[in-house]
């Protein structure tokens, strides 16, 4: 029979997961191994036409302090009265959680399927990185803040014309568990489609 019997434990796990707010990401963070498993993971997702319409950016012990110095540098552009203590803010950004893993959308746009769907494509490896570090025993939060969407960020990146920032997925262990956040209502947004 495949699928195989109902694996419990992860379902209950998916249902139950939530994100740890970034700030409380503590270490450790996945090892090398650990972070190609969550890959795989994250990979392992619906891709109309084998496009694979994605990838990853990995950011790790010193590359975070240097990615900090953009951010800092930046933002004093873009905010040139700001304060010392907020400049400090956007520079430690990346170093809140030991792992952060960006999924970079790449969309091509002379392929036959739709702009929408890769890019739905893109997001559901986010989603799957989230579910992948929660079933392995991380922490983790999907992030976008301002320097998802900074062209001079982007270029430093690497990012090309048809690609964007779909997340910064933060990675690491968590002390408490978060407390329940408020649910869309479920049951109104659910109806049954009858012939009108
Ligand atoms: C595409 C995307 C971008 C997000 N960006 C941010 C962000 O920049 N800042 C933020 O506080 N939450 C952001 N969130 C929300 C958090 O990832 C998360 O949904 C929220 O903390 C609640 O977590 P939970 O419902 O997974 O427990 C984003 C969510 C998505 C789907």
């Amino acid at each position: 029979m495949y699928p195989p019997s109902r694996l419990k434990d992860a379902a209950d796990r998916i249902r139950e997961r939530r994100s740890v707010r970034a700030a409380d990401i503590l270490e450790p963070g996945p090892s090398e191994t650990e972070i190609n498993e969550m890959l795989e993971i994250a990979s392992r997702v619906p891709d109309h036409g084998k496009l694979g319409p994605w990838r990853f950016l990995i950011f790790d012990g010193d590359s975070r302090q240097e990615f900090g110095e953009l951010l800092r540098n930046q933002f004093a552009k873009t905010n040139p009265d700001s304060s010392e203590a907020i400049l400090e803010r956007e520079y430690s950004r990346f170093m809140r959680a030991p792992t952060i893993i960006g999924v970079i959308s790449k969309v091509d746009p002379a392929s036959r399927i739709p702009e929408w769907e890769q890019v739905l494509s893109s997001g559901a490896v986010c989603q799957n990185l989230l579910v992948g570090a929660s079933l392995m025993g991380f922490a983790a939060q999907w992030l976008t803040e301002w320097y998802a969407y900074d062209e001079i960020i982007a270029k430093a990146l690497g990012l090309t014309e048809n690609e964007r920032v779909s997340g910064f997925i933060y990675i690491g262990s968590a002390g408490e568990k978060p407390a329940e956040r408020g649910r869309p209502d479920l049951q109104s947004r659910i109806s049954k489609w009858c012939p009108a």
